[in-house]
């Protein structure tokens, strides 16, 4: 596929953003214009990115944090002990419900892309103080996006901190049920600000690349994360990375994937390509509406589902 054909295909799918609605529960993000629709791909034959419509246009990273995240708790204390404190199953719930915790007899959050997992994830980043664990998360996206302009939006960061009341919940319900270790207070700021990341869809399709390309940069041939690593998180990407969302996905596009209410999705098609996708007016999953129906057309076009 060229630049070309994937401008097309942006152009046929644009309209789909009217289906969906900018997310608002966070106030800085209802600002965001919804017509806008972007992609990037990362061939890893051709070491090559394309990118067509607005793909390079900043927005915040949301729920795409939630892998690179993983993968450098990974890094600092390997899969068992990750495992060990979050489970990998699907919930079939909200991404931002409490109530799998319950059903899970409180011992575990299920997976690391819902909240809840996630914060615990956060919770096992290392660094001696909260602003050195995120420093450490960001020098991290900016080497897997390889995108060194990525920054903290502070205006998301402020308005995520402000209106987090559902995600102090899940932190204090896991904290009081001895799920993590640590100060609530500090691991949901650090997981407020790898949130409001602000990134582009070619930063994350560079990221995806990685995963496909099995840990290893394409651009450089720089290992970043372990080919063990890769494989886990491509795999929790394909049953929980788009919530209760992820099974009709499956069925339907057939590939690894995260999505964020910021609008982003990010795919990994193992051995073949990393993309990301900006649309920010989202469908009732909280997932990118025209978004979902451009990586429809763009994985058929490209016979690059997984399960062909
Ligand atoms: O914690 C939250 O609710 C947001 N910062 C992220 C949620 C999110 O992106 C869900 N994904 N589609």
């Amino acid at each position: 596929m060229d630049e070309e054909e994937l401008t097309q295909l942006i152009s046929k799918n644009f309209h789909y953003y009217q289906t969906g609605k900018v997310a608002d529960y966070i106030p800085a993000l209802a600002k965001v214009d919804p017509k806008q629709l972007g992609m990037a791909i990362y061939d890893l034959a051709e070491k090559h990115l394309i990118t067509a419509g607005d793909a390079n246009v900043r927005f915040a990273i949301e729920s795409m944090s939630k892998v690179p995240v993983l993968l450098l708790a990974i890094n600092d204390n390997g899969t068992d002990k990750v495992f060990q404190t979050i489970n990998t199953e699907p919930t079939g719930f909200a991404f931002n419900s409490i109530m799998n915790m319950e059903i899970n007899h409180r011992k575990h959050p299920m997976n690391p892309f819902v909240n809840a997992g996630a914060i615990a994830t956060t919770s096992l980043i290392s660094g001696k103080t909260p602003d050195e664990k995120f420093e450490r998360i960001l020098a991290f996206m900016k080497l897997i996006c390889d995108d060194p302009e990525i920054t903290l939006n502070e205006e998301i960061y402020r308005s995520e901190s402000k209106t987090g009341d559902i995600n102090r919940s899940l932190a204090y319900y896991m904290k009081g049920n001895q799920m993590i270790e640590g100060e609530v207070p500090a691991i949901l700021d650090t997981y407020f600000k790898q949130c409001s990341v602000n990134v582009t869809a070619a930063g994350i399709a560079k990221l995806a690349a990685v995963l496909a390309n099995k840990g290893v940069a394409p651009w450089n041939g720089q290992r970043i994360v372990s080919e063990k690593s890769a494989t886990i998180v491509k795999s929790i990407m394909t049953t929980a990375g788009l919530y209760d969302e992820s099974g009709e996905f499956s069925v339907h596009v057939g590939v690894p994937a995260k999505s964020g209410v910021g609008g982003g999705l990010m795919v990994a098609v193992p051995n073949r390509y990393g993309m990301g996708v900006f649309s920010p007016a989202l469908d009732a999953f909280g997932n990118s509406a025209a978004g979902i129906q451009l990586l429809t057309d763009v994985i058929q076009e490209l016979s690059a589902d997984i399960f062909d």
